[in-house]
């Protein structure tokens, strides 16, 4: 990674791009220690204090901390309690997975007031943060900003992605401005404040609890294509200097805690580093696809990827459908009928996606685990084996996403009991005509 996007004088809301970039910035002039020999000398009164996200031994490649010189170091707090965790769910044995392909309409957002972190809806999941590998996947909805509290959450990463609403994400680091179509990814241990920009908000959120999101190699594409590095966004330093009873809520080893804190922990004023938040436009993805014949592996489509310990075989793969030509020629164009080891969790955040005529719509999800059949509904299908593939199409209105991950995904009892669990996807794939006859070439 280059060493790039300096923003040392900057003291407003704004952004440093770059991915995996030693950002440096501050928020007051000066506040960034100068003198090598005396780092820890901080000036204006400021502690410094090391915020690491990977073992201190971690290859240089792998390696991210950040120095943050801030008005009272994080462990100035009272004592954690448990909190109710509501609908937000750490384990995932709670019921025994099934192969069925399951899909669900979007969560309504609630009536009664909810912030982001009681909005928190945890869909299914899999591995554990004790074990630093797996994901949490949750829904959020929420109807008002987070007033005098701060999340931190030690257990993973958070890859959010908004499907209604745009957001204003404030951050140890910075502010993150966010909307739908764009994703922000906060990394293990950071605090932070979601703040509404409208009236209502929903989306998804990914709890990577293995190794930090990176962007994959691209092998024989070439040095550009896919998401290009210097479209993600770090914000500049940014801090508040506030006091008051404030709460900070903690999710730790699975659950809620809380504690209450006498100042705002958004209170860094100069860091540096590469453990950092970042958002991305997903509308700058340069898409690549076949330009001859056949629907490629979605791996084409690959934003992030959460590498695991087998080469090759990510913990978690974040792919994206975005609007793009379909090219080719003689051929069935939507993504075919398939079976994969890996374990896929679709979500729709605008339009609606190419392999399905109805029911899969925007803030909905699906699921389709290990070696269970899946791919167009009859009706896409009945469409495309016809369709004119002289001629190329345009998919316009779309943007659709998947985690996928290497082990099973295991539903929570939640989401195998709401109301809005479809309960006869399978009439998707039912409708398929047997087309065969033995006399037909
Ligand atoms: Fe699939």
């Amino acid at each position: 990674m280059q060493n790039s996007g300096m923003a040392r004088r900057s003291s407003a809301a704004g952004y440093q791009s770059g991915f995996g970039n030693h950002f440096a910035t501050e928020a007051l002039p000066g506040a960034l220690p100068e003198d090598r020999n005396s780092p820890q000398r901080c000036a204006y009164g400021l502690y410094a204090e090391q915020y690491s996200g990977t073992a201190f031994t971690a290859p240089r490649s792998a390696n991210r901390r950040s120095w943050l010189y801030r008005i009272r170091p994080a462990a100035v707090h009272e004592r954690f309690v448990p909190l109710d965790s509501g609908r937000l769910v750490g384990r995932f044995d709670e019921v025994t997975p099934s192969p069925n392909q399951l899909r669900w309409d979007p969560l309504p957002v609630p009536q009664a007031a909810t912030d982001f972190v009681s909005g928190l809806v945890t869909i299914a999941g899999n591995g554990s943060p004790e074990q630093q590998s797996g994901c949490g996947i949750h829904w959020y909805v929420a109807n008002r900003s987070m007033h005098g509290r701060f999340l931190c959450d030690a257990d993973g990463e958070l890859l959010i992605v908004p499907q209604l609403g745009a957001l204003l994400l404030k951050t140890e680091l910075g502010i993150i401005e966010l909307e739908p179509q764009q994703i922000a990814v906060m990394p293990r241990g950071l605090r932070f404040a979601v703040e509404l920009a409208g009236s209502e908000a929903r989306g998804y959120v990914c709890e990577n609890f293995g190794a930090p999101f990176r962007l994959p190699d691209l092998g024989p594409i070439g040095s550009n294509g896919l998401a290009n590095p210097r479209d993600f966004e770090t914000p500049v330093a940014w801090y508040e200097d506030r006091e008051g009873d404030f709460e900070l809520v903690e999710k730790f080893a699975g659950q809620l805690w809380t504690a209450r804190i006498g100042h705002s922990p958004l209170d860094v004023v100069a860091w540096h580093g590469n453990h950092v938040p970042y958002r991305y436009d997903l509308r700058r993805f340069n898409t690549m696809g076949s330009v001859s014949y056949d629907h490629p592996d979605p791996s084409i489509f690959l934003v992030l990827q959460s590498p695991s310990d087998t080469p090759g075989v990510d913990t978690i793969d974040f792919v994206i459908f975005p609007p793009r030509w379909l090219v080719m020629q003689d051929t069935f164009r939507p993504p075919w009928f398939h079976r994969n080891v890996a374990s896929e969790f679709m979500g729709l955040i605008t339009g609606s996606y190419d392999a399905k005529a109805e029911g899969f719509t925007p803030g909905g999800a699906s699921l389709h685990n290990c070696m269970s059949g899946h791919g167009p509904d009859a009706a896409t299908f009945a469409r495309a084996i016809r369709a004119d593939t002289s001629l190329p199409v345009h998919i316009a209105d779309t943007m659709a996403f998947m985690f996928e991950t290497r082990t099973v995904i295991r539903p929570t009892r939640f989401a195998l009991e709401a109301p809005q669990l479809q309960g006869d996807y399978q009439r998707a794939w039912r409708d398929l005509p047997r087309n065969f006859s033995a006399g037909d070439a």
